[in-house]
């Protein structure tokens, strides 16, 4: 199956965010993103907005041409602001306030009637959705009862022990995965994928429709340059 790269441009906002004005430009990147091979770009507007703004977002739905993935917690304003833009794909987040960055995935059993509420009112406005989850075969199931029609795997633990024992890492993901591809849902994964780990996770998880990366290609961009940045990850992916 054909993976999906989606770039996760919060990063760049965030250098953005660090002076006035828009330099680097932030809808700039996208396009380029995109022109260089990229198949989505995501967005993860966070209730302080310290990296994408929420006023970023309608100017990023008119721009880009591939697939928007707008993530975050479904707050009233979140799931306002996704309504208002209508991306292609919304993942849902269980991001505490002022946490750094999300690092775990959604209790899709205790979470149950909210996530399904949700999902319900996105996919009425024709939203595909996804679910952030810990590869765990019954957040998997449960994922499955809120409607959803995707799951984005939690990486960050596959990442951490992947240079200690690759397979170890990635076996709790390929047991989810084959879940997910029984009850037909959608695999996404994303947190901490990098040059060095993404090709082999890829080659491990059946079906995998869509990697987001962030980090790690800003940081290499610093090296490689984006254009080169893109071409390196979408080899990664061809495996
Ligand atoms: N997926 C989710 C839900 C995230 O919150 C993030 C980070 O914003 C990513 C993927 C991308 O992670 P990274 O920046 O480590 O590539």
């Amino acid at each position: 199956m054909k993976t999906r790269l989606s770039v996760n441009i919060n990063k760049v906002a965030l250098l953005r965010n660090s002076r006035l004005g828009n330099y680097p430009d932030l809808f700039q990147f996208a396009k380029d993103c995109e022109h260089f091979g990229a198949q989505g770009i995501t967005i993860h507007p966070r209730p302080d907005q310290r990296h994408i703004r929420y006023s970023d977002v309608p100017i990023l739905k008119a721009l880009v041409t591939t697939e928007l993935n707008i993530e975050g917690n479904p707050t009233p304003d979140f799931v306002n602001l996704v309504l208002d833009t209508l991306p292609a794909q919304c993942t849902l987040v269980p991001d505490a306030e002022n946490v750094l960055t999300s690092d775990s995935g959604w209790d899709t059993i205790r979470n149950k009637s909210l996530l399904r509420d949700t999902v319900d009112r996105l996919h009425n406005a024709g939203i595909r959705v996804s679910l952030f989850v810990d590869p765990i075969p019954e957040m998997v199931n449960g994922a499955k009862e809120t409607g959803a029609d995707c799951v984005e795997f939690y990486t960050g633990d596959y990442a951490k022990l992947f240079s200690i024992d690759r397979e170890k890492a990635v076996a709790p993901h390929i047991e989810a995965a084959l879940i997910a591809n029984d009850v037909e849902l959608m695999i996404n994964a994303g947190h901490d994928l990098n040059l060095k780990n993404l090709a082999y996770y890829k080659s491990a998880i059946p079906n995998l429709a869509e990697v987001s990366i962030g980090h790690a290609i800003v940081a290499d961009a610093l090296y490689y340059g984006i254009e080169n940045v893109i071409q390196m990850y979408l080899h990664q992916l061809k495996t």
